[in-house]
């Protein structure tokens, strides 16, 4: 980073961060942000050639898969040739519990993370120093793309420990020359004072947890759009653009969105740009992204929606080709870092969806109904249930404190029918009283299923 403290810009409250437009782009990128595009293909072509070979020749599993599939690291000539190498899923790292997909001696991994291993064995990932550098430079990036800046105060309450969000975002803050507070999840009410008091400009957090601050400022009595934030950096689970106008108007901040999951790097993957808030660029330097059908397993060309896949470029203790992240979306060309492709915001995970009588839907789309209906908070459940042999789906929602009881049953009633027109399937929906559902402090799990399980 060319840019120096006194260089920190005022980014502005809300909008486009109109600030950043007057730095000139040889200041404000980092020069791995200004490659060309045929410079970034030839070093993704190098790379990726050299971490297939690294992980054929350190990793058993790869080496019988790749052998299992006829395939050779030389095969592989252009990026295209990708298309020919075996995935690797969760299951595959999963079935090497807990380094057998390491490339390197335990004795070079200097940090190991773990998925919470909620739904099974946990996935454990692990970083040589190296690898940690790498992670700190990403993040350190995706948080000046986002509008931070040297010299910023960055509150962090991503969770700390196994979970990859906290101690990412950490390195990264610190690689960008910011002041951290480390804040972690949990202890709402300190997090409050803590941002009150040390005037963070940045806040880096679920959206969900992003809500549940809100809500304790403005029981404290405190006019969240007062603090000192200007820049709130949101991901680890899925949120909408409706979302994204809630948090800017209540909060008077710029909402942007990090993408990333543990098996790749951690957050820092993929992020989106305050100038344009128009989907994530992703890392190309050292993630190669791929789209892929998940039905028949085809590469999808750029602009259609399905799996998106990840290799790593440079990882060392734990390379992965190819990836299947479960995670929806569609590639689209660079804007704000040209070289870079974006991603669409992911709407959510082939994981998340229900099968609602044939119907395929997804959480975000209730969400975007659910904030676009008055007199309701944007705090809801979606409760299955079956009756015989018929799921049921049920949108639960809060409504707002100030939501009189006439009103609830218009807005449930709004609810259902623009669920059948939208989503195309009927739901029934139930407006209760406000802070009575569970609060998230990390990521939130908005699916409560309680089908008898078959
Ligand atoms: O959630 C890493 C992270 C931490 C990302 C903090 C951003 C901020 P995992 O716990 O391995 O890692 O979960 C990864 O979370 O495959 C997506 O399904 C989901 N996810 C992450 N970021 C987003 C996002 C971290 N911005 C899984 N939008 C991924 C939608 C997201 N889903």
């Amino acid at each position: 980073m060319t840019t120096t403290h006194s260089d920190v810009p005022d980014i502005g409250r809300t909008g486009p961060a109109p600030a950043t437009d007057a730095v000139p782009e040889a200041e404000r990128l980092s020069e791995a942000e200004r490659i060309s595009l045929d410079e970034l293909r030839a070093r993704q072509l190098d790379r990726l050639r050299w971490t297939l070979r690294h992980a054929y020749e350190n990793v058993p599993v790869y080496r019988r898969k790749f052998d299992e599939a006829g395939v050779h690291p030389d095969d592989c000539r252009d990026l295209a040739d990708l298309a020919k190498f075996p995935y690797t899923t969760k299951h595959d790292l999963r079935e090497a519990y807990p380094f057998g997909m390491f490339a390197v001696p335990r004795e070079r991994v200097r940090r190991l993370h773990a998925s919470s291993g909620t739904t099974g064995t946990p996935t454990v990932v692990g970083y040589t120093s190296d690898d940690l550098d790498t992670w700190a430079t990403v993040m350190a990036r995706s948080i000046a793309a986002a509008g931070g800046r040297p010299g910023h105060t960055v509150h962090i309450a991503y969770g700390y420990g196994l979970f990859t969000g906290g101690l990412g975002a950490h390195y990264g803050a610190e690689k960008l020359g910011c002041t951290v507070v480390p804040a972690s999840g949990g202890m709402t009410a300190r997090q409050v004072r803590l941002i009150t008091d040390f005037r963070p400009e940045v806040i880096m957090v679920t959206p969900s947890y992003m809500l549940t601050l809100l809500d304790e400022f403005e029981r404290q009595g405190i006019d969240p759009r007062t603090t000192s934030l200007r820049v709130g950096i949101f991901g680890a689970e899925p949120w909408t653009e409706r979302m994204r106008r809630e948090l800017e108007e209540r909060a008077g901040l710029d909402a942007v969105d990090i993408y990333g999951l543990s098996e790749v790097m951690g957050p820092g993957v993929a992020q989106e740009c305050a100038e344009t808030k128009d989907g994530l660029h992703i890392w190309e330097d050292h993630f190669y992204p791929e789209v892929i059908d998940p039905v028949d397993g085809n590469v999808l060309p750029d602009g259609d929606t399905g799996e998106l896949l990840f290799t790593s470029l440079t990882k060392q203790a734990l390379p992965v080709i190819r990836y299947r992240t479960r995670d929806l979306t569609a590639l689209r060309p660079g804007t704000a870092r040209p070289a870079f492709r974006r991603m669409d915001k992911v709407t959510g995970r082939s994981d998340d969806m229900i099968i609602l009588r044939g119907v395929n839907v997804f959480p975000t789309q209730i969400e975007e109904i659910v904030l676009g209906v008055d007199g309701l908070a944007p705090h809801f459940q979606l409760r299955l249930s079956r009756t015989g042999r018929l799921d049921e789906l049920t949108v639960v929602v809060e409504a707002d404190a100030e939501t009189p009881a006439e009103r609830r049953t218009g807005a449930a009633a709004e609810i259902v029918a623009k669920v059948k027109d939208g989503v195309g399937v009927s739901v029934g929906a139930e407006v209760v009283d406000p802070d009575t559902l569970e609060r998230s402090v990390g990521k939130l799990r908005r699916v409560v299923d309680h089908r008898p399980s078959t």
